[in-house]
C-alpha cells in the first residue's frame, strides 16, 4: 500500500476516513515535535542530514534518501499490507481469523505491551541526545541520525495503535509517553535498560547491537500476534529496524579493528597509549550490554508470558514459519533453577517459559554477531576472540537477579564476585578513559583515531561522503 505523503500525517491507514482520529493525533504531533525539540538530537537541528524515509511498505522498495534536516522528517504511520484470511497460528484460539479489534478480555494486557514497547522508543532517543558532539565521523553522525528518527517514527507506529484501538486510556498513556524521561529518577523510562547513561560511543555500538536485537526479537513475537494491526505495524518496524543492529555491529566491529591495528604498532601491544579503546575494555562493554539486555526479556519463569501465549496475543519467535507444536499445552522446559546457593533442573511447562524461549533465540543471533566479529579479528591477524558471558552471569530481572555468577555462569560468593567483577564489567576508570576519547570529527573524509574507517557508504554513496551538512 503506497504512502499519502500529502497529508500532514503520512500514513497508509486511510488516516482521513476518520476525521475523530485524524485530528486526535494531529493534536499529538505538535507535542511529539516538541518532545523531539526538547529530548532530540541534542544541536543539528538546522543541519542537512542524508537521510531514508519511507514511500512505500513494498519489500525492498520502501527507502527515499535525501538531505532533510531532522524537525522536517516526515513521520508517519505505516503499517506492513494485510495478509488475506490470517488466523491466529498459535494458543488456545488458534485457527480462528485474526482481530481487527481488541478484544476486551485482552485490552488490559495488550496495552500493557504496547505500551512497554512504545516507551523504549522515545527512551533511546533520550539516552543518545548527546552523542552528536562526540561522532567519529560524518557518517556514524548520519547514522545516529538515522536511528534516531526511526525511533521517532516507532513512537508513532505505537502511539496510532493507542489512539485508534484504547480509547480515552490510550490517548492518555501517549501523552504520558511523552512525558516520561530516560534515567529522570522522578519519572523514568518503564525498563531498566532505557534508563542508562549512553554517553559515549562504544556505548551507543553495544547499544544498537544487544539493545535494540531485543527489539527485533520483541516486534517479532508480537508480529506473531492475533491483534493483527499489532501484527503489521511490527512488521514494517522490523525493516527499520534491521539497520540499527548493522550500525551497531559494524561499529564494535571498526572498534575492534581499529584496536588490532593499534596493537601491531606497539612492541608491547599496548592499544591504549596509541589512543585506542583495548580489547579487555570492548569486551567488558560488550558484557554489560549483553546481560542488561537479555534481562529485557523478563523472567524465566513467568506467568504472564504463558497468558500473552495462551490468548493469541504473543508468539514466540518465527511462531508462524517453524514446523513446531503451535499450542504448546504439553512438554515441558528444562531450567537451571537456583536453589540453596546451587543450580538444580527444574522442568517448567513449556507455555511458562515462553520469556526464555525468545531470549533463547535472541542469544543464538547474537552469538552469530561475534563468530562475525571473531572472523573479522582472525581476518586482521589478531589472536583476541570476543565472548558472551554465560546468560546467568550480572543479571538484575528473573531467576538469577542479584546472584553471584562468574562470567561461565558458575554459582560463586558474594565475595568472589565482588573481587572479580572489574575482571568482567566496565569499572569507572574503564569508561573514564573511554570517555576521553570521544571528541567529535567533521571534517571531510576523516575518522576518528580510536575506530576504522567505514568499509562502504550509505545508499552506495562513498564512506567518506559529507552525510551531515552543517549550517555554518
Ligand atoms: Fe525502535
Ligand atoms: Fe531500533
Amino acid at each position: 500500500m503506497s504512502i499519502d505523503y500529502s497529508e500532514r500525517i503520512p500514513n497508509n491507514v486511510d488516516l482521513s476516513s476518520d476525521k475523530r482520529l485524524q485530528r486526535a493525533l494531529e493534536q499529538w504531533q505538535p507535542a511529539f515535535l516538541d518532545w523531539w525539540g526538547d529530548m532530540g538530537p541534542d544541536g543539528w537541528q538546522a543541519d542537512d542530514v542524508y537521510l531514508r524515509t519511507a514511500i512505500s511498505t513494498e519489500p525492498g522498495g520502501w527507502a527515499q534518501f535525501g538531505f532533510v534536516k531532522m524537525p522536517e522528517y516526515r513521520w508517519g504511520i505505516f503499517l506492513a499490507d494485510a495478509v488475506p484470511d490470517r488466523r491466529i497460528a498459535f494458543g488456545d484460539h488458534k485457527g480462528e481469523p485474526v482481530w481487527q479489534d481488541v478484544p476486551g478480555e485482552h485490552r488490559n494486557a495488550l496495552q500493557r505491551i504496547i505500551v512497554t514497547q512504545a516507551d523504549t522508543e522515545p527512551a533511546s532517543v533520550e539516552q543518545q541526545r548527546r552523542l552528536g558532539a562526540t561522532a567519529p565521523s560524518l557518517y556514524d553522525l548520519r547514522n545516529l541520525f538515522q536511528v534516531n528518527v526511526e525511533e521517532g517514527r516507532h513512537l508513532w507506529a505505537m502511539v496510532y495503535l493507542l489512539h485508534r484501538h484504547f480509547g480515552r486510556d490510550g490517548r492518555e498513556e501517549a501523552d504520558a509517553l511523552l512525558a516520561r524521561r530516560a534515567g529522570d529518577p522522578d519519572n523514568p523510562r518503564i525498563l531498566d535498560a532505557f534508563n542508562q547513561p549512553c554517553v559515549d560511543w562504544l556505548t551507543f555500538f553495544c547499544f544498537t547491537t544487544f539493545t535494540d536485537r531485543d527489539g527485533k526479537y520483541q516486534l517479532a513475537a508480537l508480529a506473531e500476534s492475533g491483534f493483527d494491526p499489532l501484527s503489521r505495524t511490527c512488521r514494517f518496524m522490523l525493516t527499520e529496524e534491521a539497520h540499527h543492529l548493522s550500525v551497531g555491529e559494524d561499529g564494535v566491529r571498526r572498534v575492534l579493528e581499529r584496536a588490532a591495528e593499534l596493537e601491531r604498532l606497539d612492541p608491547n601491544g599496548d592499544v591504549r597509549k596509541h589512543g585506542g579503546v583495548d580489547f579487555a575494555t570492548i569486551q567488558k562493554y560488550i558484557t554489560y550490554w549483553f546481560s542488561y539486555s537479555i534481562d529485557l526479556f523478563g523472567s524465566e519463569v513467568s506467568s504472564n508470558a504463558a497468558n500473552f501465549f495462551a490468548s493469541g496475543i504473543k508468539g514466540r519467535y518465527r511462531e508462524e514459519e517453524l514446523d513446531i507444536d503451535h499450542v504448546a499445552l504439553t512438554g515441558t522446559y528444562r531450567m537451571s533453577t537456583p536453589v540453596d546457593g546451587r543450580l538444580v533442573d527444574q522442568d517448567v511447562p513449556v507455555r511458562n517459559a515462553m520469556n526464555e524461549l525468545l531470549r533463547n533465540a535472541y542469544i543464538e543471533d547474537a552469538e552469530k554477531v561475534v563468530v562475525r566479529w571473531n572472523r573479522a579479528m582472525e581476518e586482521v591477524g589478531t589472536t583476541f576472540r570476543v565472548r558472551l558471558p554465560n546468560p546467568r552471569f550480572f543479571r538484575r530481572q528473573g531467576l538469577y537477579a542479584g546472584l553471584p555468577f562468574d562470567f561461565e555462569g558458575n554459582l560463586i560468593s558474594a565475595g568472589e564476585f565482588e573481587a572479580r567483577k572489574t575482571e568482567w564489567l566496565p569499572t569507572d576508570a574503564d569508561r573514564a578513559y573511554v570517555t576521553s576519547l570521544m571528541h567529535g570529527v567533521f571534517d571531510h573524509g576523516k575518522v576518528a583515531n580510536w575506530i576504522a574507517a567505514p568499509k562502504r557508504g550509505i545508499n552506495k554513496m562513498p564512506a567518506d561522503f559529507d552525510y551531515v551538512r552543517r549550517d555554518v
